[in-house]
């Protein structure tokens, strides 16, 4: 890790030193080849061969079935909340889980296609919490029910998917746990997320869908914007991104050398107990998520007196352990610590906020 420090930023993130060396090589000379990654063309076989080995990859990494297809796009996740209802709505009413600012963001795209029926929201108590069944009402027949599996800003996760209505077509904006633990695709219609915090670098969205809900959607967009020009040209109807879909092949091919999707949940689960477990024993610290929803990805918490967090942020930066402040709409401070965070960093976060609590308990 020479000269370099603990990034715990929301995104783009932490990726696997492993990974970054294979494509500092790979930016030098793809696979033997002679011409590096950055310069092949997408059509050639050098690239094509990645494509295909990424898609194989993630298929085996992610038991992605053959009713899905793998999609590699551009855009970012912002592209996919007014994609999706553009070719899904059609007029029609779509159920959307309230959860903080991102599912907003989905909801008022949405709402330029169609009716939105907000089926559950925790905007009433700041976003600290995963709506229950009990507290959710579908509509009769949406078009699809969207929901995000995790909230970055606000550091709340979804436990299970919405049990949604039988037979209704779910959606997941899964930007910033994908892959993070198993996931059965086989309950989802779509699942969309940017790259750039679990899978790689930012530039390439990633789209696991049903092949035949793909195919309902509307055949009166702009090509680039119906799904089935992209299943049917395997992501290669343009320029595909071909760095981001090469990086996205190596961290696939690192989460199973680390044993897959399971072993990584073990991983994750035990990383951030680290810091709720301090946080839980702190009377100095406060975390901001209700307990039953907190995030495995972005640990979000403050400091009992608010006052302290501007000096806190700034020493744990001298420290090395940077990107600790919280997102601007909420303030207070985020460690976020996706798939390739280390262990070790975790710890040296919780000795640094012991520090700092010993140094500032008494100005209290
Ligand atoms: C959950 C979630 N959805 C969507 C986005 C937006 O992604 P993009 O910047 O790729 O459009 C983000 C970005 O942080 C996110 O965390």
């Amino acid at each position: 890790m020479s000269g370099r420090i603990y990034n715990f930023s929301s995104g783009p993130a932490v990726l696997p030193e492993a990974v970054l060396r294979r494509a500092q090589a790979a930016i030098w000379d793809l696979d033997g080849s002679g011409i590096g990654v950055l310069e092949h063309s997408h059509r050639g076989k050098a690239f094509m061969a990645v494509l295909e080995r990424t898609e194989a990859r993630l298929r085996e990494v992610g038991r992605i079935p053959d009713s899905h297809a793998v999609l590699f796009l551009q855009g970012g996740a912002s592209t996919q909340f007014f994609q999706v209802p553009m070719n899904f709505l059609g007029g029609g009413t779509a159920d959307y889980c309230h959860t903080g600012v991102w599912s907003q963001k989905a909801i008022a795209e949405a709402g330029r296609y169609g009716t939105i029926h907000v089926a559950c929201s925790s905007e009433s108590t700041r976003f600290d919490h995963i709506p229950g069944p009990e507290a959710t009402r579908w509509s009769a027949a949406p078009a699809y029910v969207h929901f995000t599996s995790n909230n970055t800003i606000f550091g709340t996760q979804w436990r299970q998917e919405p049990a949604v209505p039988a037979g209704a077509d779910l959606v997941c904006d899964a930007s910033s746990d994908i892959f993070s633990k198993p996931i059965d695709v086989s309950r989802y219609a779509m699942i969309y997320a940017g790259a750039q915090k679990n899978l790689g670098p930012a530039g390439v969205t990633l789209v696991i869908a049903r092949k035949d809900f793909l195919e309902r959607g509307s055949r009166e967009l702009p090509t680039m914007l119906q799904y089935r020009t992209h299943v049917g040209e395997h992501s290669m109807f343009n320029t595909p991104p071909t760095f981001g879909i090469y990086v996205i092949g190596e961290v696939t091919a690192w989460i199973a050398e680390q044993g897959g999707l399971a072993p990584m949940a073990e991983l994750n689960q035990a990383k951030a107990k680290v810091l709720y477990d301090f946080l839980d024993g702190s009377a100095f610290y406060r975390g901001t998520a209700r307990a039953d929803s907190r995030s495995l990805m972005n640990v979000t918490f403050r400091c009992r007196d608010e006052a302290l967090e501007p000096a806190l942020v700034a020493q744990a930066t001298a420290r090395g352990l940077d990107g600790l402040k919280g997102h601007r709409s909420v303030g207070g401070m985020r460690a976020s610590i996706y798939n390739a965070f280390p262990m070790a960093g975790m710890h040296a976060l919780v000795d640094f906020l012991h520090e700092f609590e010993r140094a500032h308990a008494g100005a209290r």
